[in-house]
Formats: C-alpha cells, structure tokens, sequence
C-alpha cells in the first residue's frame, strides 16, 4: 500500500496520493459501469483510424483488427468480473489503454491518437445512456401495461372520485388505474425526447476543440450506431451535464407519476379504506408489533422520487457553475447519474408485479359510495329537467340531506363521453404502450447490430 502523499505513478504522470485519490473521486467504481461503453468506443475510434488519408494513418486495417480483438478479450474480462480498474488507472479510459499497451505494445500508445478523455467520457455516457433509456423506456411499458391491464380488469368496479381527498364524485377503479398508465405514457414521451438528444456522437471533439488532422466523426457516428455526430466539437463537450440533467428530469417525472400512484396505494390499502389489499410479498413486517403488513415498498417509492429529483438537482448545479470547455466538475454528475437511472429503473420494475396482484376489495370500495357523492349528479338531472346550474346547485345544497342512495354502478355507467369512466379508450392505452414497445426493440436492434457489426461478434456478448 503506498503511503499517504507518496506519489504514484500513472499513465500520464507522477501524481500525489492524496490529490489522486481526490481528483479519482468514485471514477474506479463508477467506471466499472463504463467498460463496455468504452471498449466500444474505442473500437469505433480505431476503425477510423485505420481508414484515414494514407499520409497520416497511424494504424494499419491489421492494426485496428488486433485492437479490436484484444478490447473483446477486455469485454469477456469484465464480464466475467475480471478486468481491474486501479487507483493510478485513475478511471475506465486509462485502464483499458494500460491493458491494450501491455499486450499489443506501440500498438495500444497509438490508440489515443486524435482523441481525449473528454471526448471518450462523453461518447461512453452517451452509449451506456442510450442502453438504459432503452431500458427505461420497456420498463415504463411493462409497468404501463400491468396498469392498463388492472384498469381493463376492474373498468366497471365503482371507486369514490376525490377531490382534497374529500369525497366528490362517482368514478371506477378502471379510471383511477388507467390515468396512472396514461401519466406513465406521457412521461415516455419526456424519456423519448431525452434518448434522441442523447442519440448523438461526441466523439472527435477530443479535449474540446477538435485536431488539426482529417478525422472521419461521420463515420464513427455511424458505426456506434448513433443517428449523427454532434456537429459542433465544443457543443459535444458542453453537452455533457446538461445532457445528463435533461434525462434525470424526464426520470423525475416518472418517479413523480409512481410517487403519487404510491401514496394513492398506501392510503386505499389501509384498513380505514381497504379498497385494494397488496399482495403479501411486498409487505414488510415489525419486529415488535407481530400483526404489522407495512407498505415499505410504497413508502421507499415515495422517498426514491425525491432522491431522484435531488439528483438531478445535484446535476443542474454542477453544470450551472461550469464554463465552456471540458472541466472537472462534470466527472462529478456521474454518479447522481447513474443513481438516478438505477433507482428509477428498480422502482418501475418492483411496481409491474405488485400491480399485476394488487387485490380489489368491491365491497369496501362500494360502501365508499354515501349519498352526497352523488349530489352534483342529482343537481345535472334537475338540469336536465329544465333548470339553470346554479339553481339546481342551491337546491341540492339547501337539500342535502334528502339525497336518496343511487346504485353506484349505474351512476358509473352513465359517464359514457370521452375519457369518463364508461367512456375510457384502452384500446387508445393499449396502442400507445405497444407502439413504445415496439420503439424498443426496433431501437434496440438497430443498435445492436451496428455494434455487433463494428466488434465482427454478436452483441450484447453472451455469458
Ligand atoms: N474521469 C474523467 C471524467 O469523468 C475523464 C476525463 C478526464 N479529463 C481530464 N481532462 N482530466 O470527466
């Protein structure tokens, strides 16, 4: 172990222990979720570089081949858990570099050529965002289609409506749960503008200027399988950051749409309302109170939405103070980052299941229904029979406690227009989440096979 202010010895120089340790920051664990990404990357990088003008072509087609051959030893490495990334590696770039030089020699110290870290930082962002977002995206669905399912299931069951929580109007469980899937699928459209932002190559930018040699940043573009390059160099670098603030507020916004589907559920599960019951894997007991079933699950849904919300706070803040050009400080969003995504991507997975065997209690929900829920129903009849609103209003008001019991179920029934309980489109829900499926796999295909086709082995590797 080297002692504390001793220097040591890293790729690009003589660097104390401490203001290593400082300026690594969580990179060497961070990183890990980067290997692939920049093996990729730098598979691309190394292909141009093998199809530059003759006069300054530093490697060889041969060249870019072996290269190509010993990052996929590196990916077979990682994945097996075996590919170290060291303190005086100081992050994943300099890592795969030191492990590219000690096997292929001169041949790994050309990789760099006409790149930077900053711009191979920003490209492995880019790929290992693309993959979640794509992730991100099939969860929503999945998630999307448990609610829709949930909604179709019980589209008839009668559910209070409420407003200040306050009991207002006759509404349906189908209702209730397919304006939660409705809020998810808007919230896809924000994850979707994000991946096509997302969807563009920084690399060639290199520390943020660009290189005074003919590089192909078209090309490269085209073999990560990305839509375009970013077309200005310092705007890739720039981008960095905000990019990554732009995806955590559309994950904000899906965790806000499964914070409130969550705190719904914690309140209908109650004994006091006992409209839905959780099923029993996803309750949690006390270790004093022996009859305890706690919505834990709901509750930490609740607390990660604002943790994800901080985490993109904690990324606008950091770009806020950043000026043009690569700086430091941008390293530090990784790891709100991918935090942000992680917790995002857990939360919308353990909610699919408990909504597929959420339990729908029709008694309790029934019993919901006192007669001045359907007070502003009996003032619409009195309308119907010729008198102004607000009169009818007065009357029902002046006469409250003559409101007679109405069946709920028809009261539910005659709410037949556009978007009403017994008006609902789930077809409509239906198409819009098989269409985001269906964005998935074609995206994802596509992605694919131009990465399969850069590495000449099938990708994602299988274990
Ligand atoms: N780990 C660094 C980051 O995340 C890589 C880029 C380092 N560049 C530099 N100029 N020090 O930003």
């Amino acid at each position: 172990m080297a002692k504390n202010n001793s220097p040591l010895k890293t790729t690009v120089g003589v660097v104390d222990a401490e203001v290593l340790a400082y300026t690594a920051g969580r990179d060497v664990e961070l990183d890990r979720h980067l290997i692939a990404a920049d093996c990729l990357g730098t598979a691309a990088h190394v292909t141009m570089l093998a199809r530059m003008p003759k006069e300054c072509r530093v490697l060889s087609q041969a060249d870019a081949k072996k290269v190509i051959a010993e990052l996929g030893a590196i990916l077979r490495r990682a994945q097996a858990g075996q590919f170290e990334i060291t303190l005086e590696d100081q992050d994943v770039h300099l890592a795969v570099e030191r492990n590219l030089t000690a096997k292929l020699g001169d041949l790994g110290k050309k990789v760099h050529t006409c790149r930077s870290r900053n711009d191979q930082v920003a490209v492995d962002l880019r790929l290992f965002a693309k993959e979640e977002l794509l992730a991100v995206l099939a969860e929503i669905a999945s998630l999307a289609g448990a609610l829709a399912a949930f909604a179709r299931n019980h589209a008839e069951v009668p559910m209070v409506g409420r407003t200040h929580l306050q009991p207002a109007m006759p509404s349906s469980v189908g209702l209730w749960a397919d304006a939660h899937a409705a809020a998810l699928l808007d919230d896809a459209a924000l994850v979707l503008a994000a991946y096509h932002l997302n969807d563009q190559c920084p690399l060639g930018a290199a520390a943020s200027y660009g290189v005074p040699l003919p590089i192909d940043r078209q090309l490269v573009s085209d073999l990560l399988g990305f839509s375009r390059p970013v077309a200005n160099v310092l705007q890739a670098i720039n981008s960095r950051g905000k990019l990554e603030s732009v995806i955590l507020g559309a994950l904000t916004q899906v965790m806000l749409t499964l914070s409130r589907l969550a705190q719904d559920l914690v309140l209908f599960t109650m004994p006091e309302f006992g409209y839905f019951a959780l099923p029993a894997a996803f309750c949690t007991g006390s270790s004093i109170m022996p009859q305890k079933k706690n919505p834990d699950v709901l509750e930490l849904v609740r607390s990660r939405a604002a943790r994800v919300t901080a985490c993109q706070v904690a990324v606008l803040d950091i770009v806020r103070s950043s000026p043009s050009g690569y700086n430091r400080d941008l390293q530090d969003a990784k790891e709100p980052f991918m935090e942000g995504l992680s917790m995002t991507r857990a939360t919308l997975r353990i909610l699919a299941p408990l909504i597929a065997g959420l339990e729908v209690n029709r008694e309790a929900l029934l019993k919901g229904f006192t007669p001045d829920v359907f007070a502003t129903d009996r003032a619409l009849e009195l309308v119907a029979g010729g008198m102004p609103f607000r009169d009818a209003y007065h009357h029902v008001k002046a006469h409250l406690d003559e409101l007679q019991n109405v069946d709920p179920v028809a009261a539910v029934a005659k709410k037949t227009h556009l978007g009403a309980p017994a008006g609902l489109n789930f077809d409509g829900t239906t198409a819009r989440i098989v269409a985001i499926a269906e964005l998935v796999s074609d995206e994802r295909a596509e992605f694919h096979a131009a990465l399969s086709k850069l590495l000449g082995t099938k990708w994602p590797m299988t274990k």
